[in-house]
């Protein structure tokens, strides 16, 4: 079977003010469409199975919620009392995934990714379903076209004819000259942070590069705790994982020693919407290149992002600003540093 698995647990304090610890970007509606991001998620992978939620327990309700209102019921809701980062969380739904079928693929999907064209995610999923199936471990590539620091990239060998490649090489978050290099040589997807694989041969990669990570994990999960729809996995024995990333913990090493990585190259308008300038970048523009949600009267001002859904908002001259409005925040930022705005959010932390 294929049972998908939805990562929901990021703070997305780059997005602040509207992102916040208790209720972050993926369970907001940042483009003012009709879902949320988790909702857009789940609507576009629950046809392949129920899934299993991976998310922290203090969004538990919220993500129940929003499961419920769609009319779809999870396989599991696995609740974190800490973060860890992917590579534990991804762990826990294999764990889980292998008490449902010891052969399970699992495809794993950030609950905080824009996917546009449909219809040519769920080709390149297929195929990525296929390579798992044959137990691979597979990553999805996206074109790349700037050198964009805060991602994975994987070198692919494309000599070889197929609709997967052969992955030589993964780099996870390189600095901006070797991302430039990258860029000129034209060999690099980047990483989208979705992933299939056999629950089995994920766990079996993750115990021969971090075995700290599965031991922690599977110890959480035998000693979880059924709450309601939920399941608490244990805290003491899920604080003693180390705090890594899939790509770091996984794929880094399983490219350079192994034969078994693919990346089905996907072009399906995805956007990691990791920031305020990534929203104005898929959002309707109006011809002087502003992309507003809410109501705005703009005069001679251009390039601007403004979101504000309760108060209208008017500018005058500015360029290239975003501003976002909330009930008790308001940010002014120029669109080319809003990478600053965890800064902001660091400041935050400090006061409390
Ligand atoms: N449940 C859970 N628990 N989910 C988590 C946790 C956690 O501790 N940490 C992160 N996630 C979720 C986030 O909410 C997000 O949806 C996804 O996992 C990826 O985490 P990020 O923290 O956003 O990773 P990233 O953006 O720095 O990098 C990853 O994604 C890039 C593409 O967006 C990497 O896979 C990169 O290689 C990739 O290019
Ligand atoms: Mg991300």
């Amino acid at each position: 079977s294929v049972i998908p698995v939805i990562l929901s647990g990021g703070s997305g304090t780059r997005l602040w003010p509207l992102s916040r610890k208790q209720y972050p970007k993926q369970l907001l509606n940042l483009a003012g469409g009709e879902y949320t991001m988790l909702q857009d998620t789940l609507k576009r992978v629950s046809h392949i199975d129920a899934p299993i939620i991976v998310c922290n327990e203090d969004h538990r309700f919220m993500v129940a919620e929003q499961c419920h209102s769609m009319g779809i019921t999870p396989k599991s809701i696995l609740l974190e009392p800490v973060a860890r980062n992917t590579a534990p969380a991804i762990a826990l739904a294999a764990y889980q995934a292998l008490s449902f079928d010891q052969n399970a693929v699992i495809a794993v999907f950030p609950a905080d990714h824009v996917i546009t064209n449909a219809e040519a995610f769920q080709n390149a999923l297929n195929i990525a379903i296929a390579e798992a199936q044959n137990n691979k471990l597979v990553t999805f590539g996206i074109v790349a076209n700037k050198p964009e620091t805060g991602f994975g990239y994987i070198k692919a060998d494309k000599s070889a004819k197929g609709l997967a490649y052969h992955v030589e090489k993964f780099v996870e978050k390189p600095d901006l000259a070797t991302a430039q290099q990258y860029i000129e040589s034209g060999d690099y997807f980047w990483n989208s942070g979705m992933f299939v694989f056999k629950a089995e041969v994920y766990l079996k990669a993750l115990e021969q590069s971090n075995p700290k990570i599965t031991r922690a994990c599977e110890k959480s999960l035998k000693l979880a705790k059924t709450d309601l729809d939920f399941i608490r996995v244990d805290k003491e024995a899920f604080k003693q994982s180390p705090d890594d990333s899939i790509d770091y913990a996984v794929f880094e090493d399983a490219a350079e020693q192994s034969n078994n990585v693919r990346v089905v190259p996907m072009d399906a308008g995805w956007s990691d919407l990791g920031s305020w300038s990534a929203l104005w970048d898929i959002l309707d523009k109006d011809k002087n290149a502003n992309a507003f949600v809410g109501d705005v009267i703009s005069i001679n001002s251009n390039n601007n992002l403004v979101h504000s859904p309760k108060k209208l908002v008017a500018t005058i001259g500015l360029e290239n600003l975003v501003i976002v409005d909330t009930d008790d925040a308001l940010l002014i930022a120029n669109k080319d540093q809003v990478q600053d705005v965890k800064k902001v959010v660091g400041q935050l932390k400090k006061y409390q």
